[in-house]
């Protein structure tokens, strides 16, 4: 099927992954810094999670900007200018502005003919928001289009719960996909599950209020309270149901687990990324890790892995990705990408 055919509206173009970049605040903080705020150590935190250090945003440093930046990098890293898109879906939590965040990336970037929006669904946004964004390109509505994952958790953390703060980090990162022959299609397959009933593990719950108003009437003020999980229930979610669900994909798509280059996973805590492995029968080794320093960037930590591998020569042009998002909803999905972008080329 030609280009010219999708453009007529006949359906299932394939998706081709064409470039991915990634910005990180310029601020570290480490283990031993947060002990200094709450009763933990780098000991606990190194043995229970894997993660070291996290980048959080300071003072002057929007999560917009930072957005928009990895934006820029995806799609100079594809060889695009930016008003050959035609969509900007951001995948965040945290936005600037809940009216959507996605417009001022679009702005930051310069794709003035692109539409934007957000999609929030937590720590699998960036995995439900690739997929949907493919909807448009396998449908022939759109050519291009700039997936990006952003998270700023660090706003809406207690510092003072050593049980949560110490997770999460902030940072963007972002895929550039576009339309292509059906034969040349890099989705190969995907699965999204969301479970309401147990939503209450992990929350980032709106705050109740209640104020008089007029005579006879009341308001709900807005605002949120800080995070709230249960981590081994989480924890369980994730060991248990992430496997199943890419078990499920990788029989779906025929495909061998010995066949997988790489798994690509949420980075939320090192021994999840190693029993998921080991679930599936894929060597640890494969499973790229990159929480040591950046810890859970919830959208962003997927994207972020992709790029930090396909830059150093990890991930390279034909390889086969098995990507897995787990979190808030609950909501988990995973897809097989054949990734067909360019290596390490200066963005
Ligand atoms: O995107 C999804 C986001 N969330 C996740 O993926 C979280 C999944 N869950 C986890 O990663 C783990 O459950 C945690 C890392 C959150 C916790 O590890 P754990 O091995 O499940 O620890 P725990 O909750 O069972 O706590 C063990 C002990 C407790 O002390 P007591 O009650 O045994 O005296 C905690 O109070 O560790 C204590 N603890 C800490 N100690 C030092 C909890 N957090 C800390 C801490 N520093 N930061």
């Amino acid at each position: 099927m030609s280009l010219g055919a999708i453009k007529s509206g006949l359906p299932l173009a394939g998706v081709a992954l064409r470039g991915c970049g990634s910005a990180l605040p310029s601020q570290s903080l480490s283990n031993d810094q947060l002990s200094g705020r709450v009763d933990t150590s780098d000991e606990w935190i190194r043995s229970r999670t894997g993660i070291r250090r996290r980048r959080v945003l300071g003072a002057g440093e929007p999560l917009q900007g930072l957005a928009a930046a990895a934006g820029r990098a995806a799609i100079a890293h594809a060889g695009w200018s930016a008003d050959s898109l035609d969509l900007v879906l951001v995948a965040t939590s945290s936005p600037d502005d809940l009216f959507g965040m996605a417009p001022a990336v679009q702005a930051g970037i310069g794709a003035d003919r692109a539409v934007a929006f957000d999609l929030t669904a937590a720590c699998s946004g960036f995995l439900f928001a690739l997929v949907t964004a493919a909807q448009y390109l396998r449908s022939g509505a759109m050519r291009r289009a700039l997936v990006v994952g952003a998270d700023q958790l660090s706003s809406w953390v207690d510092w003072d719960d050593r049980r949560t703060c110490v997770l999460f980090g902030d940072g963007a990162a972002a895929i550039a996909i576009e339309a292509c022959e059906p034969e040349q299609d890099g989705l190969c397959g995907f699965r999204m599950r969301s479970d309401g009933r147990r939503g209450a593990v992990l929350q980032l719950p709106r705050q109740s209020g209640d104020e008089p108003l007029v005579a006879g009437a009341r308001w709900q003020p807005g605002g949120f309270s800080p995070i709230h999980m249960n981590g081994q229930e989480v924890y369980k979610f994730a060991v248990r149901d992430v496997p199943a669900l890419l078990r499920e994909l990788l029989e779906e798509t025929g495909t061998d687990a010995a066949s997988v280059d790489w798994l690509v996973l949420h980075q939320a805590n090192q021994r999840i990324l190693d029993a998921v492995a080991e679930r599936l029968g894929i060597p640890t080794d494969r499973a790229l890790s990159n929480l040591a320093e950046y810890g859970n960037t919830s959208a962003a930590t997927i994207p972020l892995m992709l790029d930090e591998a396909v830059r150093d020569g990890r991930i390279r042009s034909g390889h086969l990705i098995a990507s897995a998002g787990f979190g808030a909803g609950l909501s988990w999905g995973a897809a097989l990408m054949r990734w067909q972008g360019p290596g390490n080329v200066p963005a």
